[in-house]
């Protein structure tokens, strides 16, 4: 290996440690900040040495520069925090393709492969193209532009097993001979992007989280394939990393959510919704900001229960505000993150650190629930289906065996949303029905605003 080849693989090392420590960092909110600047700098290093390689063409990277960040400059700034997980899963789809394309500009320039570089290519193009295109489904559910729930075709199974046969097939008769087989790459790219459509299209919207997820693992496998097609151990150690951790993530969010990753991808969940006056029903007992002071005011323990709702009103800084009152005025206060509320994976721890809220007034669910029963008040933000009994007393509901925050266990509930309407899994809430809970209905934010109101003139 030569000096400079040498130096730059050097760095590629200092870069991969960065990313390892970073991502450990990721793990806890006081460190998570410095992890991600910590990785940012790995990045940084593995560009500035990769544009010292030998054979590169400036003015294309230049251009795909200027391109890039003017494209990820606008995204950042535009892109709401709701919408994040369309952002990823549009990031994802371009990690997507980028490896696709790049082992098919390897291949087209370089046609005697190896049998070992053909199958890392056509790994590159396949998982690539799945990439890109289920990204764009997922991106398109997510986003409404196509519709959210799940499209389930006959015989959707068979035609996916086929495609699958048919990917592995093409795969290994490349391999043997890449030279030659031009149209089959061709014919493997067109397999793969088929392929990302009719395996995304039959998940309903509400398990788009996870499918990005996993579509965020495949990315990173595509990227390692790519990185053995062009011999870069960054780009193999990258993606390993990315395919390790999303797979991981995966895990997880099925875990909090009482499903197998088979179930996720194959079960057509969400393709039924509940008709409107299905599901539980009864009396609800409505309370205004005066009436929901008043049992703020006299509680010892305050539980916030924040979901989506939170932040699509973005009211984690008046709930911050809310919950400093209530300290001062001797209450104990904890808000209790379950691991799926909101739309995205931290999604609320995000938006409470935004807030600046202390990090040991953050519970888990699991270290809440077995506290329920003593708890005052339970403050539900804008959150649904991740407090709903059903998922713990109706074997029926289609989120039985989803993990839930007991709030209903709480003396008091407080449920603050806008209507009756179901939360994501398209479900009615017997919560809101139960005799221990208040709805206090308008726009989170409003509605907490008109607390911290209250509270300051009760003062
Ligand atoms: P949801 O069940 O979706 O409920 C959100 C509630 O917020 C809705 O009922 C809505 O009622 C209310 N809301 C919306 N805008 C509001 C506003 N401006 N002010 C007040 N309330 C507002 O949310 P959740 O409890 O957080 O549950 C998350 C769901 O996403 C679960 O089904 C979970 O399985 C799914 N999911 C999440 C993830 C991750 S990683 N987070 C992954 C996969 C699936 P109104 O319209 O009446 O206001």
């Amino acid at each position: 290996m030569s000096s400079p080849a040498l130096a730059i693989n050097f760095a590629y090392i200092i870069s991969a440690a960065l990313f390892i420590f970073g991502l450990k960092m990721l793990s806890s909110p006081a460190t998570a900040r410095r992890g991600n600047l910590l990785s940012a700098v790995g990045m940084l290093l593995a560009i500035v040495v990769t544009l010292f390689s030998q054979g590169l063409d400036y003015k294309w990277i230049l251009l795909g520069i200027v391109i890039g960040s003017a494209i990820g400059l606008v995204a950042a700034y535009k892109v709401e925090m709701t919408s994040m997980p369309e952002m990823v899963a549009l990031f994802n789809g371009f990690g997507g393709i980028s490896s696709l394309l790049l082992a098919w500009g390897e291949y087209h320039q370089h046609p005697e492969l190896s049998v070992f570089i053909g199958i890392v290519a056509s790994l590159s193009a396949f998982i690539g193209g799945i990439t890109f295109s289920g990204s764009m489904i997922a991106f398109g559910k997510l986003s409404e532009k196509i519709p959210s729930k799940a499209i389930i075709f006959s015989g959707q199974h068979i035609i996916n097993a086929a495609i699958l046969i048919a990917a592995i097939l093409s795969t290994v008769f490349f391999a043997v001979n890449p030279q030659n087989l031009y149209w089959v790459f061709v014919v493997i790219v067109i397999i793969a992007l088929v392929f990302g459509v009719t395996s995304v299209i039959p998940i309903g919207g509400a398990d788009m989280p996870v499918v990005i997820s996993l579509l965020n693992s495949y990315s990173g496998l595509a990227a390692c394939a790519a990185g053995f097609v062009i011999g870069n151990n960054i780009l193999i150690v990258a993606g390993a990393l990315v395919g390790a951790s999303g797979i991981i993530l995966t895990k997880i969010m099925c875990k909090a959510m009482n499903r197998s990753l088979a179930n996720v991808l194959f079960s057509g969940f969400g393709a039924t919704v509940q008709a409107k006056g299905d599901g539980p029903q009864g009396e609800i007992r409505p309370a205004t900001a005066e009436d929901v002071y008043y049992i703020l005011e006299a509680a010892d323990s305050v539980v916030f229960v924040p979901g989506y709702g939170l932040a699509v009103a973005q009211a984690q800084h008046v709930t911050r505000e809310l919950g400093d009152l209530l300290e001062k005025n001797g209450t104990e206060v904890m808000y209790a993150i379950h691991p799926v509320a909101g739309r995205m994976p931290g999604h609320m721890n995000v938006l409470l650190a935004e807030a600046n809220v202390p990090y040991d007034q953050l519970v888990e669910m699991d270290d809440i629930n077995p506290k329920m029963d003593s708890i005052d008040v339970c403050v539900v933000i804008g959150a649904n289906d991740v407090v709903n009994p059903a998922a713990i007393n109706d074997e029926s509901s289609s989120i039985y065996g989803m993990p839930i925050i007991e709030t209903h266990r709480a003396k008091t509930v407080i449920v603050l949303k806008r209507s009756m309407n179901p939360g994501f899994a398209g479900i009615q809430n017997a919560l809101f029905f139960a005799e221990n809970a208040r709805m206090y209905f308008g726009d989170a934010k409003a509605s907490i605003q008109a607390l911290v109101a209250e509270f300051k003139s009760g003062d």
